[in-house]
């Protein structure tokens, strides 16, 4: 058997040693109870523990689990944190890798590495993270989904570096997407892993390895599972979607958390605008045969791994199946009959040349609401604000489902915060002046 391990890591040779070693790590007598918190459209619905609760029936279900410590409870936080640093010494000049062991990774930025560094850096974690990954998978199928015989793990983890928005130039992102692909070191937009060819049954494990706050992470949409939105060739969504916030879980998560959640559940990054780097491990993995839909333009490489009596499992590889889109997987739009809609046609009383005039009692308090020409309207704390309709990040459409919080308005892809003077962290938005006359707005496009 563990001739077979070897045989699937021939050519990672240089990682063997790690491999073997972290596969020692998945110890089946451990006694695992950590605090897991499951997240449904309503908010929080139940705090418990691991024991006491089932996760596949929370999965199936499309709620978001959110399990407390789970890297250092299952012994592979410090294993991750070490190998990380190995890889640091070996990549980053002696100066920076001291920096890094003494001022954690979060703060990488800090050190102004190349981007040429860091994408070396990336690619080298991911390798060597590919050869335990299956490990720690491994335990989180036996001793949190409590299955005990098999699971199907998807061989290719992702390490996920976010450096602060305001050191991404134009020339980094464009250089890390071409190197890293979309998402490793660049922001997602909202989407479901099965518009990018994943099994439309896999299991996301996303794992804080530097602390996560609610600006630097990744939002899930529960109970989302078959309802994603209408999109284009480009996997963004169709200008006529609308995403509903009120539903949204945001991450927040100290190193070693993690939230596990159905892919097929609508979900994006979220902007850096911290001042830390955000860096996360993800991963992926099937309790049931991988299904991929046969529109599927690339197949994930999965593995079937089996618990035997000895310390390491069997991993298996298989052949790939592949099915229909299913009734029910058809996307259709989120919030299509969404109250905070309100359509340009209902709202606009007429429009010139120069101005815009709204009715006022039809504005919903604190979203966006496009009102022609590209342009925007918010009415927040009885006072009302116009703007441009696109995201200075990258061109969201800020009508699709923009909402005002803690004062900011907020972008519905990657959740920008604009301040109602326009300013953020990725340039200015363009913003009119709008009068109150009685009933109605007056907005004045120049
Ligand atoms: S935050 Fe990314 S497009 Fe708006
Ligand atoms: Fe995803």
């Amino acid at each position: 058997m563990l001739r077979k391990v070897k045989k699937i890591l021939k050519d990672y040779s240089e990682y063997r040693k790690d491999y073997e070693s972290a596969f020692s790590l998945f110890d089946k007598n451990l006694d695992v109870d950590l605090i897991v918190t499951v997240y449904d459209k309503s908010g929080e619905i139940l705090k418990t523990t691991s024991k006491n609760i089932d996760f596949k029936f929370h999965i199936d279900n499309g709620n978001v689990i959110k399990v407390d410590g789970l890297l250092k409870e299952l012994n592979y936080y410090d294993y991750l944190v070490n190998f990380l640093h190995k890889i640091a010494s070996a990549k980053f000049n002696k100066k920076v890798s001291k920096y890094l062991a003494d001022n954690g990774f979060e703060n990488i930025h800090k050190v102004n590495p190349t981007i040429q560094e860091l994408t070396e850096y990336i690619l080298t974690v991911r390798k060597g993270v590919s050869y335990f990954q299956g490990s720690l998978m491994s335990s989180i199928v036996y001793h949190l989904f409590k299955k005990k015989d098999f699971f199907y793990n998807e061989m290719e983890p992702n390490i996920r570096y976010h450096l602060p928005i305001t050191y991404m130039t134009r020339e980094n992102k464009k250089y890390a997407e071409k190197r890293l692909s979309t998402g490793q070191a660049t922001v997602h937009g909202p989407h479901i892993d099965s518009w990018f060819w994943h099994p439309y049954n896999t299991i996301n494990v996303w794992a804080a390895i530097g602390k996560i706050t609610k600006h630097n992470g990744l939002w899930v949409m529960p109970n989302t599972i078959g309802i994603a939105p209408k999109y284009n060739e480009k996997k963004h969504i169709e200008k006529d979607e609308y995403i509903n916030h009120d539903n949204v879980y945001v991450t927040e998560l100290q190193q070693g958390d993690a939230i596990i959640f159905s892919s097929e559940l609508y979900h994006s990054s979220v902007v850096n605008e911290t001042d830390i780097s955000r860096l996360i491990i993800s991963m992926r993995m099937t309790l049931d045969r991988p299904n991929f839909f046969n529109t599927s333009e690339y197949l994930y490489d999965y593995r079937k791994v089996t618990f035997q009596d000895s310390p390491l499992p069997e991993i298996e590889k298989i052949s790939r199946k592949l099915s229909k889109r299913v009734p029910g997987v058809i996307p259709f739009g989120i919030g299509t009959n969404n109250e905070n809609k309100v359509k340009a046609s209902e709202l606009v009383i007429k429009a010139e040349e120069d101005r815009i005039f709204v009715r006022k009692g039809l504005v919903i308090e604190g979203y966006a609401h496009e009102i022609g020409e590209n342009i925007i309207l918010i009415g927040y704390q009885d006072k009302y604000y116009a703007f441009n309709r696109f995201c200075p990040h990258a061109g969201a459409d800020l009508s699709s489902g923009g909402y005002i919080d803690e004062g900011n308005l907020i972008c519905p892809w990657h959740l920008l915060s604009i301040d109602l003077n326009g300013n953020s962290k990725c340039g200015k938005l363009k913003k009119y002046n709008v009068d109150i006359i009685k009933s109605t707005l007056v907005i004045h496009k120049k």
